[in-house]
């Protein structure tokens, strides 16, 4: 049979996105709302968004970054602390603002400086959630310094999240940025009410190329890449036949390059302009083409109980057309576009 020319599925949102604020977000909106048509935001911007009025003025300034004729909806996250108030959990979620709230531990990952110390802390939020029916999002990470890099998510499904979900047994829990086969069986192992979501890098590459003839600072993000082993797992995962808990999570998480390109960079990969052309990519690899609707535009609507998008659109095999950065504040400062080694023959 001969190859697919073009695959139409109906519009798939993003279920974890840094949008950033600022110069950055104007650059940045519009090729999160060409691709997907809604995106779940994350709050960690400086300082983070922690009240439904920041949340609310959040949304709004999004909004306005993205083009007219473009529709796009940002679906707003809680950023939890220490203090995390369950009253403005509550409320947020009755006013229809917050449409889940996100576990930071603290100092996991970027901006996570007033992220949360303990379980413990938290009890009564998620107490709130549960029963608000609000979906927990989790850096799974610990951060332990004497934990090796390589093992933090997998130490973080045993001591953090396995007792986490003991305790709030009606808790919905999505396991970000999967990196590891452990969290893929953790997911598989935790029923429908817990989900996981995979990015277009982790299932493109694996450890040895943030080395690859030399220190490659726009391939590292945190969870950082995995072996080989894993990535397969996760490919695995995301074309199941029949899976219904993986879905799509760009993680796309912008820093301009001389943030990047220095002695001490940041984590975060800017993967917005590539996503649908990569994961489309790595389906048709996997021969699962006709699976990436469930894993793009079905999952994610299915475990937030909302309404999967009506929009269809259409990826064509011709190979991948994208500029190599984008620039911000008028071209003072540039984010590198993440790009995948092998050739990306899908476009958007
Ligand atoms: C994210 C960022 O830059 O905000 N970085 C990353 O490496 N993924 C934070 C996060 O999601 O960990
Ligand atoms: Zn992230």
């Amino acid at each position: 049979m001969a190859p697919p020319t073009s695959i139409t599925l109906r519009q798939p949102d993003d279920w974890h996105a840094h949008l950033r604020d600022g110069p950055m977000l104007q650059a940045c909106a519009v090729h999160t709302a060409s691709q997907f048509a809604r995106a779940i935001i994350m709050p960690n911007l400086v300082p983070p968004v922690t009240t439904v009025v920041e949340a609310k003025s959040y949304r709004e300034r999004i909004r306005s970054a993205v083009p007219a004729g473009l529709a796009f909806e940002p679906l707003m996250t809680c950023y939890l602390t220490d203090g995390a108030d369950p009253a403005e959990l509550a409320r947020g979620r009755r006013e229809g603002v917050w449409v889940a709230a996100k576990l930071y531990p603290a100092h996991a990952t970027t901006n996570s400086a007033h992220g949360v110390t303990s379980m413990d802390r938290i009890a009564p939020a998620l107490e709130a959630m549960e029963k608000a029916g609000m979906p927990l999002l989790v850096h799974g990470e610990v951060t332990d310094a004497d934990v090796d890099i390589f093992d933090r998510e997998t130490v973080f499904l045993d001591r953090v999240l396995a007792p986490l979900l003991k305790r709030h047994q009606g808790l919905k829990v999505v396991l970000e940025h999967i990196t590891t086969r452990e969290g893929v069986a953790f997911v598989e192992a935790g029923g429908a009410r817990v989900g996981g979501t995979i990015t277009p890098h982790h299932l493109s590459y694996n450890r040895n190329a943030l080395f690859k003839g030399g220190i490659r600072p726009h391939l590292y993000c945190l969870p950082i890449a995995k072996a080989e082993e894993h990535r397969l797992a996760l490919r695995r995962a995301a074309t199941a036949p029949g899976q219904t808990q993986f879905f799509l999570g760009t993680d796309t998480a912008p820093h301009t390059a001389d943030t990047k390109e220095c002695a001490c960079g940041c984590a975060g990969i800017f993967n917005a302009p590539v996503a649908m052309q990569v994961y489309t990519q790595i389906f048709a690899e996997e021969g699962a083409l006709d699976r990436l609707e469930t894993f793009a535009s079905l999952n994610g609507p299915r475990f937030y109980g909302l309404p999967v998008n009506e929009q269809r659109v259409t990826l064509h095999a011709a190979p991948l057309v994208a500029p190599e950065r984008i620039d911000v504040a008028n071209g003072d400062k540039s984010v590198v576009v993440f790009r995948p080694d092998a050739p990306v023959e899908w476009s958007y």
